[in-house]
């Protein structure tokens, strides 16, 4: 009885398995006993024949069983190690040493045989241009964006202490990772959301995108690596996990919805709510220059910082918020400018712009 039950899992295996799942059952299917009707004998006995004439090469078209592998990128395999290059030549090379780390292979772009997808690289003029802009909401729609960011952000800044850290001046390194993370898991999701409805309607209504997709994933990738950054100086506990995971429920439901309603309110929406990420950046800047953030001050760049936005290997955290400010100032322009131009215009942002 036992072998009857194995002798059908195997088979069911069999239909919907590689032939390498087939090799190691193939011992067991052919237990079955003979008092098992013949169908069954049958079955097994052809599907044997089949993966047996086709790993032998039978020319018989009705005996071939296609073997060959989905799509696939075929890519060098490297070989991970952790040995440091020690030779004259190469001690005390930091871009060698970040060549060889885990972190700094999280940063790498597609281009240098990482994953991540095109995004612009600031250089020191653009990172110290950035400033606070505001754009004045004209119509309705705007003008709801531009309220619905206020209210959230001044209902967030006072519940989580910002408001009264600021005025103190007493909010140290830990309370601002503390809402750099936060609010990075939150920022991440529009670009997402965005992406996943327009390629659902490009689907559903067999019309194109007009180029808008990939923009919207390397801002929703752009705002994860904002993330996977903090990540590297802190450690959020449980109950930072735990408002992070309600948060995202709450914010992924409201603004899809939002984005089926109306394209247009959630990019004005976004786009006010980057002119906040800028300001704040721009306070955590200032609070690094007048010395009030003093370990950042000193702390050095985090590797995958560094290799994700190709700054000196001597970069400090100073140059991360820099050119993380510089991030939300493009993801502000990016998202008025989509706000503005209807749903079918083209896009006018080129990968990686
Ligand atoms: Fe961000
Ligand atoms: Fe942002």
């Amino acid at each position: 009885m036992n072998t009857l039950k194995c002798s059908r899992i195997c088979i069911t295996k069999c239909f919907c398995s590689s032939g390498a799942i087939l090799t190691q059952h193939v011992k067991v299917v052919a237990q079955v006993p003979l008092s098992q009707p013949k169908w069954f004998n049958g079955f097994a006995d052809t599907t044997i024949k089949r993966y047996i004439n086709n790993s032998t090469g039978s020319d018989d078209p009705k005996l071939q069983i296609d073997h060959s592998p989905h799509f696939r990128e075929t890519r060098p395999k490297t070989k991970k190690t952790n040995e440091t290059t020690t030779t004259p030549e190469t001690e005390g090379l930091s871009t060698i040493e970040t060549a060889l780390s885990e972190d700094a292979a999280e940063g790498r772009g597609m281009f240098e045989g990482g994953y991540r997808l095109p995004h612009p690289i600031w250089n020191e003029e653009e990172l110290e241009s950035v400033k606070i802009t505001h754009q004045p909401p004209v119509t309705v729609v705007d003008k709801i964006a531009y309220y619905s960011v206020q209210t959230i952000r001044r209902g967030f800044d006072l519940f989580s202490g910002y408001t009264l850290g600021m005025y103190t001046g007493r909010l140290d390194e830990k309370q601002w990772l503390k809402r750099i993370i936060f609010l990075e898991t939150i920022a991440g999701v529009p670009g997402m959301v965005g992406a996943m409805v327009r390629h659902l309607v490009s689907l559903r209504k067999l019309k194109r995108d007009h180029g808008w997709i990939h923009t919207l994933l390397e801002e929703a990738e752009n705002e994860r690596m904002h993330l996977m950054t903090a990540l590297r100086v802190a450690n959020p506990g449980i109950i930072m996990k735990a408002c992070i995971m309600t948060a995202q429920g709450i914010f992924v439901s409201a603004f899809s919805l939002a984005y089926l309603i109306s394209p247009r309110f959630c990019h004005r929406f976004v786009g006010y709510l980057e002119e906040e990420a800028v300001k704040t950046y721009t306070h955590c800047l200032k609070a690094i220059d007048n010395g009030e953030l003093k370990m950042w001050k000193l702390m050095k760049a985090p590797e995958i910082a560094i290799e994700y936005w190709k700054l000196p290997p001597d970069a400090m955290m100073r140059e991360v918020i820099l050119v993380i400010r510089a991030d939300e100032a493009h993801h502000r322009t990016v998202n008025h400018t989509l706000s503005s131009i209807k749903p079918d215009d083209q896009n006018p942002y080129p990968p990686g712009q």
